[in-house]
């Protein structure tokens, strides 16, 4: 699941500074670990006397964090970097000056290239060395182009200094929290583990210290990320090997935090103790983002998923028998090289047996480096395009008829934030769903009960209980 498909965040840094203080604006692509990095990022930059800034036209540094995962993606932001390079050249007249970075998956990707493509950049950083940043704006300042794109030895969780209070209630009562990152499975379409890099855990300590530091300052949900999160290992305190499941049943002990969901997770590590986690957890929410991109065993095999649809199906029963309630979430490529119209219906049987209440679908998009973009029979682009519209049609008749089976229903309702219109709160359903409701329902960070009155566009509306 990606960041233009949810809302967008903005990382918010209090004034901390004396002087005038040099003004960032991050813009931030792609999925929710960039979300996440991207407040990391500014917390670094407000240890070195950066104040956050969401007029571009006030920033003295600019810094993008990017997404490699279509190219669609990744050319947005040389689309970017060119209305940048103007607004610098035009701040250049008046004798003012404009870093610009590009961080992210894009950096990491194709390092020194962006600089070459696009000369206004004066630094590429990649996700593995953000702790590195303020020394590397440093060199910037000194007249250096930087390309940091290395893998650092050291570990960056270890170095990069931990948000204020303040910054942490500006950022509102939901969180991430990266527990792991990098990816191994090596999927034949895909960028991330050239962008990420190898899968690596963070410690069970780093992890607990940083979700009791969120509860602390009034977060109410975590949502632990992890490029394949249900991955995630670690050595606990008793000295034994903990997975995913362990860490969250430890994670619900904290006092405070009411809500627990993880993302993204893949088939083939989904075992016992998470499925138990789901049973037994009142706080791990009844919803679960569980990509399965193709429904035909030819193409998963192609894709070098190692699973087959059947493997899927049967891990959903047992997952559903333990929590009859949970929201299935994916996400789907149509046209990968070699699929035929046989195996497209096979993807969209897989979806009408699974039933979503919410997914993602993508046309395939060769990349770079990546296996896929190698082999033969790709698939013409108007194919891709019909494919596409067939199966978000089912996949939206099936979240609207998810959204209509609650309507009348009492349900909890975490309220986050002041909604768009005068009057309104908003708040997430267990299922994820954006809640609408009026705002003398409750204060935000509050949990209550509310009965859904109607839903809207991809939310619903609901009155307190
Ligand atoms: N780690 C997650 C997904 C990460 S990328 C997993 O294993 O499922 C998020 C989604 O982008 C993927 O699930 C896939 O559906 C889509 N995606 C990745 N590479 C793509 C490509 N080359 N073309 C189209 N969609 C792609
Ligand atoms: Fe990409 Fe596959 Fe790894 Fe997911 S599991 S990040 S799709 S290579
Ligand atoms: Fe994009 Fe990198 Fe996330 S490629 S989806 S920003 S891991």
């Amino acid at each position: 699941m990606e960041l233009n498909e949810i809302s967008k965040d903005t990382a918010e840094i209090a004034v901390a500074s004396t002087g005038p203080a040099k003004k960032v604006f991050l813009k931030t692509y792609g999925c929710q670990m960039n979300v996440y990095d991207s407040q990391r990022m500014s917390d670094a930059l407000a240890a070195d006397g950066y104040v956050a800034t969401d007029a571009i036209d006030d920033a003295d540094l600019v810094l993008l964090n990017t997404c490699h995962i279509r190219e669609k993606a990744a050319e947005k932001v040389y689309s970017e970097l060119g209305r940048m390079r103007d607004m610098k050249a035009e701040r250049a007249k008046v004798g003012r000056e404009m870093v610009i970075g590009v961080a992210g998956c894009v950096a990491q990707a194709e390092g020194r290239e962006i600089i070459r493509r696009s000369p206004a950049v004066d630094l590429v950083i990649g996700p593995q060395t953000y702790h590195r940043l303020p020394e590397a704006l440093r060199k910037v300042r000194g007249g250096e182009k930087v390309v940091e794109t290395d893998y650092a030895l050291e570990d960056k969780f270890d170095h990069l200094p931990q948000p204020k209070r303040a910054d942490v209630i500006s950022r509102g009562v939901t969180a991430f929290l990266t527990v792991q990152e990098g990816c191994d499975k090596f999927c034949t379409f895909c960028v991330v583990p050239y962008t990420r890099g190898s899968e690596v855990s963070r410690s069970v300590a780093q992890i607990i210290a940083e979700a009791e530091k969120l509860a602390e300052a009034g977060v109410r949900e975590v949502t632990l990320l992890g490029q394949n999160v249900n991955a995630w290992h670690g050595i606990g305190p008793d000295g034994s090997e903990w997975g995913l499941g362990r860490l969250l049943f430890r994670l619900a002990e904290i006092p405070g935090l009411a809500r627990l969901r993880y993302t993204t997770s893949h088939p083939r590590d989904m075992d016992d103790e998470l499925i138990a986690a789901h049973r037994d957890l009142p706080s791990l929410m009844p919803y679960l983002h569980l990509p399965v991109q193709s429904g035909s065993d030819r193409i998963l095999k192609a894709m070098n998923r190692k699973h087959t649809a059947a493997d899927y199906l049967r891990l959903i029963e047992r997952i559903r028998n333990v929590r009859p309630d949970i929201a299935m979430s994916g996400d789907f490529i149509v046209g990968f090289p070699g699929e035929t119209d046989a195996d497209f219906e096979a993807t969209m049987e897989l979806v009408r047996a699974v039933d979503y209440a919410l997914a993602f679908s993508f046309k395939y998009s060769p990349r770079p480096g990546t296996p896929g973009a190698d082999m033969k029979n790709h698939v013409a682009e108007n194919v891709k395009d019909e494919r596409l519209q067939r199966l978000q049609a089912l996949l939206l008749d099936q979240q609207r008829a998810f959204g209509t089976s609650l309507v009348g229903k009492t349900v909890e309702v975490l309220i986050e934030k002041p909604g768009r219109q005068a009057g309104q709160i908003v708040g997430r359903s267990p299922w994820l769903q954006p809640v609408i409701l009026d705002e003398t329902a409750g204060e935000i960070g509050d949990i209550i009960r509310a009965r859904i009155t109607g839903t809207g566009h991809a939310s619903l509306f609901a009155e307190r209980a």
